[in-house]
Protein backbone atom coordinates (compact mmCIF):
# COMPACT_ATOMS: atom_id res chain seq x y z
CA UNK A 1 0.00 0.00 0.00
CA UNK A 2 1.19 3.32 -0.78
CA UNK A 3 -0.24 6.74 -0.88
CA UNK A 4 0.19 10.61 -1.97
CA UNK A 5 -1.36 13.78 -1.53
CA UNK A 6 -0.90 17.16 -3.93
CA UNK A 7 -2.45 20.26 -4.12
CA UNK A 8 -4.48 21.87 -6.26
CA UNK A 9 -3.84 25.58 -7.58
CA UNK A 10 -4.71 28.96 -8.28
CA UNK A 11 -3.71 31.70 -10.94
CA UNK A 12 -3.19 34.64 -9.68
CA UNK A 13 -2.06 36.57 -12.34
CA UNK A 14 -1.13 36.27 -15.90
CA UNK A 15 -4.00 33.47 -17.53
CA UNK A 16 -3.99 33.76 -20.71
CA UNK A 17 -1.05 36.41 -21.44
CA UNK A 18 0.92 33.74 -20.48
CA UNK A 19 -0.45 31.27 -24.16
CA UNK A 20 1.12 34.38 -25.53
CA UNK A 21 4.82 33.77 -23.81
CA UNK A 22 4.30 36.09 -20.81
CA UNK A 23 4.54 35.38 -17.35
CA UNK A 24 2.02 33.84 -15.13
CA UNK A 25 2.25 33.50 -11.41
CA UNK A 26 0.43 30.30 -10.16
CA UNK A 27 0.15 29.76 -5.99
CA UNK A 28 -0.60 25.86 -4.65
CA UNK A 29 -3.63 25.81 -2.03
CA UNK A 30 -4.87 23.52 1.02
CA UNK A 31 -6.80 21.35 -1.01
CA UNK A 32 -6.34 18.41 -3.19
CA UNK A 33 -6.18 14.96 -4.18
CA UNK A 34 -5.19 12.16 -2.64
CA UNK A 35 -4.49 8.47 -4.23
CA UNK A 36 -3.76 5.41 -2.74
CA UNK A 37 -2.19 2.54 -4.39
CA UNK A 38 -2.59 -1.28 -3.11
CA UNK A 39 -2.24 -4.82 -4.40
CA UNK A 40 -5.58 -6.05 -6.11
CA UNK A 41 -6.82 -9.52 -7.47
CA UNK A 42 -7.96 -7.06 -10.67
CA UNK A 43 -7.38 -3.72 -12.07
CA UNK A 44 -9.92 -0.99 -10.25
CA UNK A 45 -10.14 2.23 -9.83
CA UNK A 46 -12.43 4.08 -7.18
CA UNK A 47 -14.25 0.67 -6.83
CA UNK A 48 -15.05 -0.51 -10.20
CA UNK A 49 -12.69 -1.83 -13.24
CA UNK A 50 -9.94 0.24 -14.29
CA UNK A 51 -10.64 1.01 -18.14
CA UNK A 52 -7.34 2.92 -19.32
CA UNK A 53 -9.10 4.41 -22.32
CA UNK A 54 -11.16 6.17 -20.23
CA UNK A 55 -8.11 7.49 -17.50
CA UNK A 56 -5.05 8.99 -20.27
CA UNK A 57 -3.51 10.61 -17.06
CA UNK A 58 -3.26 7.58 -15.16
CA UNK A 59 -2.88 5.07 -17.92
CA UNK A 60 0.21 7.11 -19.20
CA UNK A 61 1.93 7.27 -16.21
CA UNK A 62 1.41 3.16 -15.68
CA UNK A 63 2.35 2.69 -19.23
CA UNK A 64 4.70 5.26 -20.62
CA UNK A 65 6.43 6.59 -17.60
CA UNK A 66 7.17 3.71 -15.58
CA UNK A 67 6.08 0.69 -17.66
CA UNK A 68 4.66 -1.00 -15.25
CA UNK A 69 3.39 -4.51 -16.05
CA UNK A 70 3.26 -6.19 -12.61
CA UNK A 71 0.29 -7.15 -9.99
CA UNK A 72 -2.69 -5.61 -10.79
CA UNK A 73 -3.75 -2.68 -8.33
CA UNK A 74 -6.15 -0.87 -6.55
CA UNK A 75 -6.60 2.78 -7.05
CA UNK A 76 -8.61 5.03 -4.78
CA UNK A 77 -9.12 8.73 -5.36
CA UNK A 78 -9.69 11.51 -3.06
CA UNK A 79 -10.58 14.71 -4.13
CA UNK A 80 -11.38 18.21 -2.70
CA UNK A 81 -10.98 19.63 -5.97
CA UNK A 82 -13.74 21.12 -7.81
CA UNK A 83 -13.16 19.55 -11.66
CA UNK A 84 -12.59 21.68 -14.54
CA UNK A 85 -13.18 24.68 -12.33
CA UNK A 86 -9.53 25.98 -12.89
CA UNK A 87 -8.38 24.79 -9.82
CA UNK A 88 -5.58 22.13 -11.38
CA UNK A 89 -7.56 19.09 -10.57
CA UNK A 90 -6.47 16.57 -13.06
CA UNK A 91 -2.72 18.32 -12.84
CA UNK A 92 -2.48 16.93 -8.77
CA UNK A 93 -4.43 13.65 -9.98
CA UNK A 94 -1.21 13.18 -12.31
CA UNK A 95 1.20 14.42 -9.36
CA UNK A 96 -0.50 12.11 -6.14
CA UNK A 97 -1.00 8.81 -8.50
CA UNK A 98 2.70 9.54 -9.69
CA UNK A 99 4.26 10.40 -6.61
CA UNK A 100 2.37 6.55 -5.44
CA UNK A 101 3.21 4.63 -7.30
CA UNK A 102 6.68 5.35 -7.24
CA UNK A 103 6.30 5.13 -3.33
CA UNK A 104 5.02 1.86 -3.84
CA UNK A 105 7.49 0.78 -6.39
CA UNK A 106 10.80 1.51 -5.01
CA UNK A 107 10.00 3.13 -1.20
CA UNK A 108 13.71 3.65 -0.75
CA UNK A 109 14.13 6.19 -3.15
CA UNK A 110 13.31 10.33 -2.46
CA UNK A 111 10.82 11.36 -4.52
CA UNK A 112 12.09 14.22 -6.81
CA UNK A 113 9.44 16.61 -7.21
CA UNK A 114 11.03 18.27 -10.45
CA UNK A 115 11.32 14.55 -11.67
CA UNK A 116 7.43 14.48 -10.87
CA UNK A 117 6.57 17.88 -12.20
CA UNK A 118 7.61 16.57 -15.56
CA UNK A 119 5.61 13.31 -15.31
CA UNK A 120 3.14 14.49 -14.64
CA UNK A 121 3.38 17.17 -17.24
CA UNK A 122 3.41 14.55 -19.89
CA UNK A 123 0.55 13.02 -18.71
CA UNK A 124 -1.46 16.38 -19.05
CA UNK A 125 0.14 16.73 -22.87
CA UNK A 126 -1.04 13.00 -23.51
CA UNK A 127 -4.47 13.62 -22.18
CA UNK A 128 -4.86 17.23 -23.97
CA UNK A 129 -3.51 15.91 -27.47
CA UNK A 130 -0.15 17.50 -26.82
CA UNK A 131 -1.18 21.05 -25.41
CA UNK A 132 -0.92 21.46 -21.74
CA UNK A 133 1.30 24.43 -20.33
CA UNK A 134 3.36 23.41 -16.86
CA UNK A 135 1.66 26.00 -14.63
CA UNK A 136 -0.63 23.35 -13.44
CA UNK A 137 1.78 20.20 -12.99
CA UNK A 138 4.66 22.59 -11.68
CA UNK A 139 2.74 23.88 -8.77
CA UNK A 140 1.06 21.16 -7.47
CA UNK A 141 4.68 19.17 -7.48
CA UNK A 142 6.74 21.84 -6.11
CA UNK A 143 4.23 23.67 -3.88
CA UNK A 144 4.40 27.48 -3.04
CA UNK A 145 4.30 30.07 -5.55
CA UNK A 146 5.25 29.50 -9.02
CA UNK A 147 6.19 31.70 -12.12
CA UNK A 148 5.89 29.93 -16.14
CA UNK A 149 7.20 32.16 -19.05
CA UNK A 150 8.83 31.78 -22.12
CA UNK A 151 11.87 33.40 -20.82
CA UNK A 152 13.44 33.72 -17.26
CA UNK A 153 11.91 36.32 -14.95
CA UNK A 154 13.78 38.59 -12.64
CA UNK A 155 13.00 38.76 -9.38
CA UNK A 156 12.37 35.20 -9.46
CA UNK A 157 14.19 31.38 -8.33
CA UNK A 158 14.80 29.81 -11.38
CA UNK A 159 13.84 25.83 -10.96
CA UNK A 160 13.97 23.89 -14.62
CA UNK A 161 13.21 24.60 -17.65
CA UNK A 162 11.05 22.32 -19.56
CA UNK A 163 9.82 22.15 -23.60
CA UNK A 164 7.01 20.26 -25.65
CA UNK A 165 6.26 19.44 -29.08
CA UNK A 166 2.59 20.66 -29.22
CA UNK A 167 0.99 20.23 -32.82
CA UNK A 168 1.34 23.89 -33.30
CA UNK A 169 5.40 23.60 -32.91
CA UNK A 170 8.06 23.26 -29.44
CA UNK A 171 6.83 25.77 -26.84
CA UNK A 172 10.25 26.08 -24.10
CA UNK A 173 8.91 27.35 -20.77
CA UNK A 174 10.76 28.69 -17.92
CA UNK A 175 9.31 27.50 -14.41
CA UNK A 176 10.53 29.24 -11.67
CA UNK A 177 9.45 29.89 -7.88
CA UNK A 178 8.59 33.31 -5.70
CA UNK A 179 10.46 33.32 -2.49
CA UNK A 180 7.98 35.72 0.05
CA UNK A 181 7.84 36.94 3.37
CA UNK A 182 6.27 35.30 6.45
CA UNK A 183 3.32 38.07 6.02
CA UNK A 184 1.68 36.41 3.33
CA UNK A 185 0.82 34.25 6.25
CA UNK A 186 -1.82 36.29 7.05
CA UNK A 187 -3.76 36.21 4.29
CA UNK A 188 -6.41 33.70 3.24
CA UNK A 189 -7.54 33.05 -0.77
CA UNK A 190 -11.49 32.48 -1.03
CA UNK A 191 -12.01 30.60 -4.27
CA UNK A 192 -15.96 30.76 -5.76
CA UNK A 193 -16.73 28.35 -8.19
CA UNK A 194 -19.39 28.82 -10.47
CA UNK A 195 -20.99 26.11 -10.75
CA UNK A 196 -20.33 25.27 -14.38
CA UNK A 197 -17.00 23.92 -15.97
CA UNK A 198 -14.39 26.67 -17.49
CA UNK A 199 -13.61 25.52 -21.27
CA UNK A 200 -10.43 25.89 -21.33
CA UNK A 201 -9.37 25.52 -25.26
CA UNK A 202 -12.79 27.68 -26.01
CA UNK A 203 -11.62 30.22 -24.42
CA UNK A 204 -7.77 30.30 -25.70
CA UNK A 205 -9.15 30.29 -28.87
CA UNK A 206 -11.55 33.16 -28.28
CA UNK A 207 -8.76 35.36 -26.95
CA UNK A 208 -6.44 34.38 -30.00
CA UNK A 209 -9.79 35.54 -32.29
CA UNK A 210 -10.02 38.38 -30.59
CA UNK A 211 -6.62 39.55 -30.73
CA UNK A 212 -6.40 39.04 -34.16
CA UNK A 213 -9.67 40.83 -35.31
CA UNK A 214 -9.15 43.74 -32.98
CA UNK A 215 -5.34 43.93 -32.72
CA UNK A 216 -5.84 46.72 -29.82
CA UNK A 217 -7.20 43.96 -27.35
CA UNK A 218 -3.14 43.04 -27.61
CA UNK A 219 -2.70 45.62 -25.43
CA UNK A 220 -4.87 44.03 -22.90
CA UNK A 221 -2.32 41.04 -23.08
CA UNK A 222 0.68 43.73 -22.19
CA UNK A 223 -0.93 45.29 -19.37
CA UNK A 224 -1.83 42.12 -17.95
CA UNK A 225 2.18 41.22 -18.24
CA UNK A 226 2.70 44.48 -16.52
CA UNK A 227 0.27 43.61 -13.73
CA UNK A 228 1.59 40.29 -13.43
CA UNK A 229 4.96 41.70 -12.72
CA UNK A 230 3.60 44.29 -10.23
CA UNK A 231 2.05 41.83 -8.96
CA UNK A 232 5.15 39.95 -8.49
CA UNK A 233 6.72 42.91 -6.95
CA UNK A 234 4.08 43.10 -4.41
CA UNK A 235 4.30 39.28 -3.16
CA UNK A 236 8.30 39.11 -2.52
CA UNK A 237 7.71 42.28 -0.51
CA UNK A 238 4.36 41.05 1.02
CA UNK A 239 2.67 43.72 0.18
CA UNK A 240 -0.77 42.48 0.58
CA UNK A 241 -2.81 45.67 -0.44
CA UNK A 242 -0.64 45.88 -3.49
CA UNK A 243 -1.22 42.38 -4.08
CA UNK A 244 -5.19 43.15 -3.94
CA UNK A 245 -5.02 45.87 -5.96
CA UNK A 246 -2.85 44.15 -9.25
CA UNK A 247 -6.08 41.49 -8.83
CA UNK A 248 -8.61 43.89 -9.39
CA UNK A 249 -6.80 45.59 -12.43
CA UNK A 250 -5.85 42.01 -13.60
CA UNK A 251 -9.56 41.20 -13.33
CA UNK A 252 -10.66 44.70 -15.66
CA UNK A 253 -8.21 43.10 -18.19
CA UNK A 254 -9.80 39.61 -18.21
CA UNK A 255 -13.14 41.14 -18.55
CA UNK A 256 -11.91 43.13 -21.60
CA UNK A 257 -10.69 40.02 -23.38
CA UNK A 258 -14.55 38.80 -22.90
CA UNK A 259 -13.53 36.31 -20.74
CA UNK A 260 -15.51 37.14 -17.73
CA UNK A 261 -19.04 35.86 -17.59
CA UNK A 262 -22.19 36.96 -15.45
CA UNK A 263 -21.86 34.75 -12.80
CA UNK A 264 -18.30 35.46 -12.19
CA UNK A 265 -19.26 38.94 -12.04
CA UNK A 266 -21.19 38.21 -9.45
CA UNK A 267 -19.70 36.62 -6.88
CA UNK A 268 -16.45 38.90 -7.98
CA UNK A 269 -18.65 42.12 -6.93
CA UNK A 270 -19.90 40.28 -3.63
CA UNK A 271 -16.57 39.57 -2.48
CA UNK A 272 -15.21 42.85 -3.14
CA UNK A 273 -16.30 44.99 0.22
CA UNK A 274 -14.35 42.37 2.27
CA UNK A 275 -11.68 41.30 0.20
CA UNK A 276 -8.31 43.49 -0.78
CA UNK A 277 -8.63 42.24 -4.53
CA UNK A 278 -10.73 39.78 -6.48
CA UNK A 279 -10.72 38.46 -10.27
CA UNK A 280 -11.31 35.86 -12.50
CA UNK A 281 -8.93 32.88 -12.13
CA UNK A 282 -7.88 30.65 -15.30
CA UNK A 283 -9.57 30.38 -18.48
CA UNK A 284 -13.03 32.32 -17.72
CA UNK A 285 -15.63 31.30 -19.41
CA UNK A 286 -17.27 29.25 -15.74
CA UNK A 287 -14.79 27.97 -13.73
CA UNK A 288 -13.56 29.97 -10.58
CA UNK A 289 -13.10 33.44 -9.44
CA UNK A 290 -10.64 34.01 -6.12
CA UNK A 291 -10.77 37.02 -3.96
CA UNK A 292 -7.49 37.76 -1.35
CA UNK A 293 -9.06 39.18 2.18
CA UNK A 294 -8.64 38.47 5.86
CA UNK A 295 -11.78 37.68 6.55
CA UNK A 296 -12.39 34.53 4.69
CA UNK A 297 -15.76 33.64 6.51
CA UNK A 298 -17.26 36.78 5.59
CA UNK A 299 -16.07 36.01 1.76
CA UNK A 300 -17.27 32.64 1.79
CA UNK A 301 -21.00 33.24 2.68
CA UNK A 302 -20.89 36.82 0.42
CA UNK A 303 -20.45 33.87 -2.49
CA UNK A 304 -22.63 31.70 -1.16
CA UNK A 305 -25.19 34.29 -1.19
CA UNK A 306 -24.45 35.17 -4.58
CA UNK A 307 -24.65 31.52 -5.90
CA UNK A 308 -21.32 30.41 -5.58
CA UNK A 309 -19.36 27.37 -4.10
CA UNK A 310 -16.49 28.84 -1.80
CA UNK A 311 -13.49 27.20 -0.56
CA UNK A 312 -10.84 29.45 1.65
CA UNK A 313 -7.44 28.79 1.96
CA UNK A 314 -3.96 29.92 3.06
CA UNK A 315 -1.32 30.46 0.31
CA UNK A 316 1.52 28.69 -0.79
CA UNK A 317 0.69 25.05 0.08
CA UNK A 318 3.49 22.65 0.03
CA UNK A 319 4.16 20.54 -2.82
CA UNK A 320 3.18 16.62 -3.32
CA UNK A 321 3.89 14.93 0.07
CA UNK A 322 4.14 10.60 0.33
CA UNK A 323 1.59 10.41 2.91
CA UNK A 324 1.96 6.46 3.69
CA UNK A 325 3.87 3.53 2.06
C1 LIG B 1 -5.96 28.18 -17.84
O1 LIG B 1 -5.95 27.72 -16.48
C2 LIG B 1 -4.91 29.21 -18.06
C3 LIG B 1 -4.79 29.71 -19.48
O2 LIG B 1 -3.79 30.73 -19.48
C4 LIG B 1 -4.45 28.61 -20.45
C5 LIG B 1 -3.01 28.07 -20.31
O3 LIG B 1 -2.17 28.67 -19.65
O4 LIG B 1 -2.74 27.00 -20.93
C6 LIG B 1 -6.09 30.36 -19.94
Amino acid sequence: MASAFAPGKCILFGEHAVVFGHPAVAVAIDQGVEVSISESPSWMLEGSPFEPSRHPHISHIIQNVFGYDGHPLNIEVKSELFSAAGMGSSAALSNAFGAALHAFLDPSEPLVPIELAKMAHSAEATAQKGRASPTDTATSALGGFVVVSGGRVEGTRHVFDTSLVTPEGKRDWSVNAVDVPESIGDAWLVLGFTGEGSPTGRMVAKVAKLVSSVPERMMDLEAIANITNAGLTALSAGNLEALGIAMDACHERLRSLEVSNHKLERLVEASRPHSLGAKLTGAGGGGCMVALTDNPSRVSEAIEVAGGKPLASKLGASGVTITGE
